[in-house]
Order: C-alpha cells, then sequence, then structure tokens
C-alpha cells in the first residue's frame, strides 16, 4: 500500500509526568498496553497506513527507543537456539525492514510544535503525518488511513476528533467549527487548552494530524502558547482558512494512555478480546461481587 504521503513524525520527546514515578525511569512510549509498549501500536499503525519513514524525535530517552528499535543479534541467537520462533518472529516484526527509521532530537521538551519543528529538514515541502503514541486508537480501518483517505486539495490539515465532555475541554485542543460534511467537521479555528467557558466547542483534537507544509512554516514564527510551550495547534490555527482544516470524526476507540485511567481501560478493552484473558478478568471480578 502506497500513497503520497510517505512520513510520519512520533514526538517521543515529552516527560511523561502524569504517569511518574513509572516514567522517572522508563519511556513512556515504553509502557506496556499487556504484551505490547504504545510505540509498537503507533507504529503498526503507521505501517499499516502505508507510510514508509518514521521519523522518531526524542530527548533524553533516545538510547532506550533506539535500543528497541535495533535487532538484537545475542537475543535473536539465543530464541533461536531455544526454538522459540514464535518470539523471534514477534521482534522481527517491530520494524519491518521496509521502513525507513529516522531519528531527531529534540534538545528540550518545549513542545509539541517544537518537536515536529525539530524534524523540519526531513519533511519540507511534502505533506507529512504526527502522531502521538499515548493516544492509543482501536479500529477497523488504521485511523491515519481513514484521514489520508479524507484528505482534500484545499485542506491545510486533518485533525483526528472527538467530541468531550465539558470538564475535559481544557486537556485539548478544541475546534470552532463551521459545517459538517460526513466525517469532516469543517473548522476556521482550534484553541488549545481553552476554559470550559471559552471553548468554541466540545469537539476535541486527539494524537493524530495530517498536515501540510503550509502548517510546518507558521510553527516559525510562533511564539509560546499554552503551558509557555510551542504549541502545533497554533501553527495549524495560523495556518487555516475557513475550510481549510478538517476536524475528522474518525471510527474507532481512543484511550488516553498517559493516564492511569485510560491505560486501564485499553488493557480491559484488549483483555476482552482474548478468550484466555478475558477469562481472567472474568475471574477476578467475579471473585469481588463474591466478596
Ligand atoms: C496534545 C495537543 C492537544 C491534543 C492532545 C490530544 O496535548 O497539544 O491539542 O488535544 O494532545 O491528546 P497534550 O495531551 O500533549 O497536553
Amino acid at each position: 500500500m502506497s500513497h503520497s504521503i510517505r512520513k510520519i513524525i512520533f514526538p517521543l520527546g515529552g516527560m511523561g509526568t502524569r504517569l511518574l514515578p513509572a516514567t522517572k525511569s522508563v519511556a513512556k512510549e515504553m509502557l506496556p498496553i499487556l504484551d505490547i509498549p504504545l510505540l509498537q501500536y503507533a507504529i503498526d499503525e503507521a505501517v499499516n497506513s502505508g507510510f514508509e519513514e518514521l521519523i522518531f524525535v526524542t530527548g533524553t530517552n533516545r538510547s532506550v527507543l533506539e535500543d528497541y528499535l535495533s535487532p538484537s543479534p545475542k537475543l535473536n541467537t539465543l530464541l533461536e537456539e531455544k526454538g522459540k520462533q514464535g518470539l523471534l518472529n514477534k521482534l522481527h516484526e517491530i520494524l519491518p525492514p521496509s521502513i525507513k527509521a529516522t531519528f531527531v532530537d529534540q534538545p528540550d521538551p518545549k513542545g509539541l510544535g517544537h518537536a515536529v519543528w525539530c524534524a523540519r529538514e526531513h519533511v519540507a515541502g511534502e505533506n507529512f503525518a504526527v502522531i502521538l503514541t499515548d493516544d492509543l486508537i482501536v479500529s477497523e480501518t488504521p485511523c491515519l488511513k481513514q484521514m489520508i483517505e479524507a484528505l482534500q486539495p484545499n485542506m491545510n490539515a486533518v485533525v483526528a476528533a472527538m467530541e468531550v465532555a465539558d470538564a475535559d475541554v481544557n486537556k485539548y485542543g478544541i475546534f470552532d467549527t463551521n459545517h459538517q460534511d460526513g466525517r469532516c467537521s469543517y473548522a476556521c479555528d482550534i484553541v488549545e487548552k481553552p476554559s470550559p467557558t471559552n471553548a468554541p466547542s466540545r469537539l476535541a483534537a486527539v494524537g493524530r494530524y495530517i498536515l501540510t507544509p503550509a502548517v510546518l512554516n507558521a510553527i516559525e514564527s510562533l511564539k509560546p502558547g499554552a503551558g509557555g510551550e510551542i504549541q502545533l495547534t497554533d501553527a495549524i490555527a495560523a495556518s487555516t482558512n475557513d475550510h481549510s482544516l478538517c476536524a475528522y470524526r474518525f471510527e474507532g476507540t481512543r484511550y488516553d494512555c498517559g493516564s492511569k485511567e485510560g491505560i486501564l481501560e485499553a488493557t480491559l478493552s484488549l483483555a476482552l478480546e482474548d478468550e484466555n484473558l478475558k477469562a481472567i478478568v472474568e475471574k477476578v471480578v467475579a471473585s469481588r461481587k463474591a466478596a
């Protein structure tokens, strides 16, 4: 599968403070949902959506992430000797050989817009995507693939969107929408983490973006925004005309795996898809009810 958008940025330089102390020495992208790290779910979504180059923007966690993504001959030999072909296959599938991996440093965590800016040389002049690994999206068709199919020539950006509760609008980029056409709500603005009283809607951005060079150019002149950070949201807003921003209501379920509640919900939901694990969940629930 191939399309004209070949590159995708993974901003991985965040500190993961919401998940301390676990993230004190473990990169948040390596936290597992069952036995698969969050990073791997995002890689699989990108690969299954047809991306060919994955650009990892890393901070102090670079060596851990590079270790995960590099082949480990010693471990491979050990698994071969023990005849563990299934596990060996899983390791080979971490990053398919046809996929190019590029590493970029983000020296200081100055925000999502800054992370994308750090990768600018690698995506200059072409459309590209951004994926946030702590937003796990489980769907029939990969969310990014749905969004690529939604991109029209008149759009500057397609951003994954979902309705959130009033009390939660201050955790998200919130769209100011004009009109809806199928899954796409055309937006004239997007505001980062507004207060519930100032929020233009309850339609929130979640961590999937298909972006054009106009958005990248807009980052250059940005001043720090919400939280004192260089916000990707502000660059999207600065490069948006009335009909050029598509808030895309994806098909699928999103889990906020930057929070323990989201990690629990994702873990239980995926466990219930597996007969053995489902039996364990049911056993625990039944034993609590009986107590
Ligand atoms: C980031 C974006 C925000 C978006 C959110 C989705 O915020 O800045 O616009 O709504 O991801 O998860 P963060 O959660 O990194 O503070």
